[in-house]
């Protein structure tokens, strides 16, 4: 096991790099360890059981390279497996949900727009979320079929995947949202087509930079004098992650292929 103490870092696949970025932001010289689960995404396609099989097989592997703190960087994986994990761990968990407190707060016209996988808009938890925060107002629940998938695959010019966000917007764009939140991590990969497809008055609300602000909260560990550049694992194609690690200006991230007893 390292000595050195880390924030372990896992997604269903690339997108969580946007909240690996925010996190790198916040918290400079933190050893930060990430693992894409690229082998079984979309998550968001997947059972609950599925999902929470698959987040403690990668917090035990997070754990033994030395993560002393974990982040759920993906929205469908905290609604199914938080509770669980954060009951079976003697480890802090922070986790990720979609923005609708901050989009209801910041929405001129009270339209606000949720985009996010099936399974995290079908969650207890996003039920409860909404319950607690939308006070009476009901947003535009956009489930995205497909996208995160799409985003996998690491064709973000792909006339399918443009053609996917011009169906999944057209609904939120003909409600008149004046603020969409981005409830899975992959979706800001994306954002700029989103953008273009919702107009450049509505404002893209995700939750990485709270999320990354929470673990620097809970962060007690010394930060190392030398730095390590991340570390990031996958289970898929590691020339993905590492297009997408660039895209996220994490140039000098280190990339390796999952070893095969945590894959
Ligand atoms: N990035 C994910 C999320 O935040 C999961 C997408 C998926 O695998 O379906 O929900």
């Amino acid at each position: 096991m390292s000595a050195v103490a880390s924030i372990g870092v896992f997604d269903s696949g690339v997108g969580g790099l946007t909240v690996l970025r925010a996190l790198h932001a916040q918290l400079p010289g933190v050893p930060l360890i990430y693992v894409a689960d690229s082998a079984h995404a979309p998550y968001g396609d997947r059972s609950d059981a599925f999902i929470l099989d698959r987040a403690r097989h990668i917090t035990r592997f997070l754990r033994d390279q030395g993560a002393r703190l974990i982040v759920v960087a993906c929205n469908t994986a905290t609604a199914a497996a938080i509770a669980t994990l954060r009951a079976e761990f003697d480890l802090p968990f922070v986790g990720i949900e979609p923005g609708v407190k901050p989009a209801l707060a910041r929405s001129r016209n009270q339209r606000v727009g949720v985009m996010a996988t099936p399974a995290t808009l079908r969650s207890a938890k996003f039920r409860a979320l909404l319950q607690t925060h939308a006070g009476g107002i009901t947003p535009v629940l956009q489930p995205c079929p497909g996208l995160a998938a799409a985003i996998e695959r690491g064709e973000l010019d792909d006339p399918a995947l443009r053609q996917l966000l011009a169906t999944v917007c057209a609904p939120l764009r003909a409600a008149g949202c004046d603020t969409v939140v981005l409830g899975c991590t992959h979706y800001p990969l994306v954002a700029q087509h989103i953008q273009a497809e919702l107009g450049a008055h509505v404002h893209l609300l995700d939750t990485a930079e709270p999320v990354a602000r929470q673990a620097a909260r809970l962060w007690t560990h010394a930060v190392p004098a030398h730095t390590q550049p991340p570390l990031l694992y996958t289970n898929g194609d590691v020339d993905v992650l590492r297009r997408m690690a660039d895209l996220c200006g994490l140039h000098h991230a280190q990339i390796h292929s999952l070893p095969p007893s945590a894959a």
